[in-house]
């Protein structure tokens, strides 16, 4: 892949079928998982992407095995007690925050020292998010103000906690639930919903999880050490994946796609249900349930124009991964004033997204007003772009490198973008899909 991107003209009308690769989330959640078992777990369709291969590479460290196949990978988990490393250690997590933040729990009965790195990235990242709850457990942590590198070590005797998850923070809460697995007695999480994936495998691999709801708020509970067999798994297409498809055809002339065998997850859908309510025309078909995941194929066409939005605050977490899209779509698509609130967590991610989406709006004449936590733009139907845009510095964070190539394939104008590499992180085959539909990109 070249470092940089050169595209000088709009995407030509399409009408094509397409499948992305697996789901990000699911396949980290599978490699940590599929550790944990007893016996060799399978997965289809894994997301081959860098940070998928950092999970692979973490479970390696810490004395697990596995086979990597074209179609499938097979993983030889040896059970709830089974990591086998030397003292000290070190593990990288690349640029994965997921992975980061899921191990903590996985660790929380090694009797080992083990430090945890990053890329650039994610050592700017916070985690006093997973270390607040994991100290609680008793997981004896070092770090410098939060931040990687970080030592960790487990205890031998984990405290059942009781937790309040204040940030919609599928991370954290998967962090906790893995700690779970390893910890005598009951442990409480009350949170606000997030993604669930975590959940539905734990309930598909019969692990003794209940999940209660309280007003807008979920109340999770997990007792007892029970180890657990391997499992196969076909991993279905990522949604977040998926959006960058959705969104280049609604902002693409007399276009249509179907994009196949997407994971539709109702935690996972807010990009769905705010471009419906914006009056997209956007359909699920063939919908079908698999080991709990609910799956579809996407069918999505062209739009004219489409109305702003007044986004509900209970969507934020059903579409932290699809922010970048909706800010580019109500931009360039839509006339009048969108409005986004208590979206701070987006300054967390591979990049500050809230600043990054605000350079880049601006870049494209469309007026902006930001916040520490809020977000309103100004749409404009009617742009018509002809000068020169380059995209750099944005800490190579993979959405906002691939957000960039879906403005500048349906926007017209000189792009440039930089750091094109950044996308293997979570969608390898971006670039070849977007030829495959016609796409000019040196
Ligand atoms: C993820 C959770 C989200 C999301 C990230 C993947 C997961 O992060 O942004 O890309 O797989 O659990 P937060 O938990 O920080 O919201």
């Amino acid at each position: 892949m070249k470092k940089t991107a050169y595209i000088n003209e709009k995407i030509k009308r399409f009408n094509k079928r397409i499948y992305v690769p697996g789901d990000k989330s699911l396949s980290i959640r599978f490699v940590l998982m599929a550790s944990q078992a007893i016996g060799k777990s399978v997965a289809y369709n894994l997301l081959y992407s860098k940070d998928v291969l950092s999970a692979l590479n973490v479970i390696r460290k810490l004395g697990i095995n596995f086979n990597i196949k074209r179609k499938y990978c097979e993983i030889y988990g040896k059970g709830l007690n089974g990591f086998n490393f030397k003292d000290n250690t070190t593990i990288n997590a690349g640029n994965s925050g997921t992975l980061a933040r899921l191990i903590f729990g996985l660790l929380l009965n090694t009797k080992k020292n083990v430090i945890l790195k990053g890329d650039k990235s994610l050592s700017k990242r916070d985690f006093s998010r997973v270390i607040k709850p994991m100290r609680i457990f008793g997981q004896n942590i070092k770090s410098k103000k939060n931040k990687l590198p970080i030592n960790i070590k487990g205890t031998n005797y984990p405290r059942p906690i009781n937790y309040f998850e204040t940030k919609g923070s599928a991370q954290v809460k998967s962090c906790i639930l893995f700690a779970a697995l390893k910890t005598a007695g009951e442990i409480k999480i009350k949170c606000i919903p997030s993604r669930n994936h975590t959940e539905k495998l734990f309930k598909y691999l019969k692990l003794p999880i209940k999940i209660k709801k309280e007003k807008n708020l979920e109340i999770i509970s997990y007792k007892g050490i029970k180890n657990f067999k391997s499992f196969k798994y076909k991993i279905p297409g990522d949604i977040s994946s998926s959006s960058f498809f959705i969104v280049l055809t609604l902002l693409s002339k007399n276009s249509k796609i179907l994009i196949k065998n997407i994971n539709v997850n109702k935690t996972r859908t807010g990009i769905i249900d705010i471009l419906k309510i914006m009056n997209a025309k956007i359909q699920l078909k063939n919908k079908r349930i698999y080991k709990g995941e609910n799956i579809a194929d996407i069918f999505v066409e062209s739009s004219a124009k489409l109305n702003p939005i007044n986004c509900p605050v209970e969507m934020n977490s059903r579409v932290i991964d699809e922010f970048l899209l909706i800010f580019l779509v109500c931009a360039v698509k839509s006339k009048g004033v969108s409005k986004f609130n208590k979206i701070g967590e987006l300054r967390n991610k591979e990049t500050d997204r809230l600043k990054f989406a605000d350079k880049l709006l601006k870049k494209i004449g469309i007026k902006t007003k930001i916040t520490k936590d809020s977000f309103a733009i100004y749409g404009n139907p009617n742009l018509n772009l002809k000068k020169k845009y380059e995209i750099k510095e944005f800490d190579k964070d993979h959405r906002a490198c691939m957000v960039s190539f879906i403005a500048a394939l349906s926007l017209g104008g000189n792009w440039i973008i930089h750091d094109v590499d950044s996308i293997k992180t979570s969608f390898p085959n971006f670039i070849s899909l977007l030829k495959n539909l016609g796409a000019k990109i040196n």
